[in-house]
């Protein structure tokens, strides 16, 4: 974990919205409550929401305090004093929320500034030459920056232009909430932290990986963001292919803010390119129409409940991608490395599976490959299944057994969540976890010409039933090459 932060101003745009309230405010909560916040340290939300300090007080009083741990009033109160509400218009046409803002920030400008925003990115840039304009941005001040960092790559050289044009590189913290999960992490320390790994890490002994991020949620209320978005640029450009970047990356010489991004980088740019024709051949888009989730009865993506009414983007927006991808490298060539990722899938599960290749000759009959799975959610652990012998006399009978770790019964501590790591690392200055303008871009370099395709074919996704792991092409993805998804397989 990282040390106690000096004071700060964390000033935090799009403050009264659901990412605030959901997930930062509370990972804020959890760092105060562990002394993780110097006394001094003060959150500004900013808003058109014409609250005073004392409403939005009232606002996170009544809408935090139940989903966190509050064992001690006074604490609890302490963390309510820190927050502040200052209502700015971004377009700027009213100057006294940005005037007001720089009177709070007057005479604190020896102090971390963390400008934090929760928005829209097309709204960073107008942020910063506001910020800027208002003699806000200090050498000492950060920016963060929530997915997704544009909806394509022109978007995106665009936004990081125009960030560019105010902060630094060294300021600029691209946020990706996985990258502060625990096992995550964990996933660096088990690959080079431990040497029995590294020999047969490579396409001689493994014979592919997948990478799932399953939700049970459906999108009830974010028709506005998802029909823009899709599965693909709100969880694969990002999510997946981090954790593919962390798999598939070369040792670090060091763990410093730029060797472990040189190495994910580098991967990144080795993914072979999915063009034109292949784009069928290699990926598959779902949309989920009713179903059960969870033994309840649920509608369709088109269906969920809105304030705005379906459009024809909703139509083609996929909430189910698949993708085989492939790093061309000495050390992968050949493997494929399956992505897939769906809303209103039968479980939530997100694990990484790296699959061995079978024993070169086997002497027993009914002998599997070894798999390790490195599961990220819902219970966190580490699991290689092995073959073994099932006791008893007569003829060997062989059996795949887990040799497991589950990080909730080896370590009792409180496990942070991701944004509460990560928010302290922005405080503390350290961007390894963060993403950086060269891995955003490479990302949606590959990206790019998938999008371009499923947009030029104009037809809608593949529909599956909620509840279901995705349409039939998805298994015929894996199954091309007599290959399954992990939960078809066995455990
Ligand atoms: C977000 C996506 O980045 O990640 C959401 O925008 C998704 O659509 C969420 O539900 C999943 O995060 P987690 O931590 O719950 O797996």
């Amino acid at each position: 974990m990282s040390e106690t932060p000096q004071p700060a101003d964390l000033i935090v745009f799009g403050g009264t919205g659901d990412l605030s309230m959901r997930k930062l405010l509370p990972a804020l909560y959890h760092a105060d409550r562990d002394g993780r916040l110097a006394p001094e340290t003060r959150v500004i939300a900013m808003s058109r929401g014409g609250l005073d300090d004392a409403d939005f007080r009232g606002k996170v009083d009544a809408e935090v305090r139940g989903s966190v741990p509050v064992d001690d009033l006074d604490t609890w109160q302490r963390f309510l004093g820190r927050l502040h509400h200052v209502t700015v218009d971004i377009a700027g046409q009213d100057p006294t929320g940005w005037a007001r803002l720089a009177g709070m920030l007057g005479g604190y400008e020896h102090r971390d500034r963390v400008f934090y925003l929760a928005s829209p990115p097309m709204t960073f840039g107008p942020f910063c030459r506001e910020a800027h304009r208002a003699g806000l941005v200090t050498p000492a001040s950060r920016v963060v920056l929530e997915k997704p960092l544009g909806r394509d790559l022109s978007s995106a050289l665009r936004i990081n232009d125009e960030v560019g044009a105010i902060f630094e590189e060294r300021q600029i913290y691209r946020i990706d909430h996985y990258l502060g999960k625990e096992t995550v992490q964990n996933l660096l320390v088990l690959r080079f932290a431990n040497a029995f790994l590294e020999p047969i890490w490579n396409s001689l002994w493994i014979d592919h990986v997948q990478i799932t991020v399953a939700e049970t949620v459906g999108t009830p209320g974010r028709r506005g963001y998802y029909d823009h978005a899709g599965a693909l640029r709100d969880m694969v450009q990002n999510h997946l292919l981090q954790l593919l970047c962390l798999v598939a990356m070369e040792p670090p010489s060091r763990n410093d803010r730029e060797s472990i991004r040189d190495e994910k980088v580098k991967v990144l740019q080795s993914l072979r390119a999915v063009t034109g024709g292949e784009v069928d051949r290699f990926t598959v888009r779902g949309q989920y129409t009713a179903g059960e989730s969870g033994g309840v009865r649920v509608p369709g993506y088109l269906d969920e409940p809105d304030n705005t009414a379906p459009t024809e983007n909703s139509r083609r927006v996929e909430t189910f991608a698949a993708i085989r991808a492939e790093v061309k490298n000495w050390r992968w060539a050949g493997v494929p490395f399956y992505l897939r990722t769906g809303k209103r899938m039968p479980n939530r599960c997100s694990e990484i599976v790296v699959q061995f290749k079978d024993v070169p000759h086997s002497i027993f009959p009914g002998s599997t490959p070894n798999r390790l799975v490195l599961r990220l959610q819902p219970s966190e652990g580490i699991q290689l299944n092995i073959m073994a012998k099932e006791p008893g006399a007569g003829e060997v009978a062989l059996k795949p057994v887990p040799l497991s770790l589950s990080f909730a019964e080896t370590f009792t501590g409180r496990v942070p969540e991701a944004y509460e790591r990560l928010l302290l690392d922005v405080l503390t200055g350290n961007p390894t976890l963060f993403m950086r303008r060269d891995e955003v871009e490479a990302a949606w370099r590959w990206i790019d010409p998938i999008l371009d395709e499923w947009d030029s074919q104009g037809t809608p996704p593949e529909p599956y039933p909620a509840g279901t792991a995705g349409p039939a092409a998805a298994h015929e993805l894996v199954g091309r090459s007599g290959r399954v998804w992990h939960e078809e397989g066995h455990a």
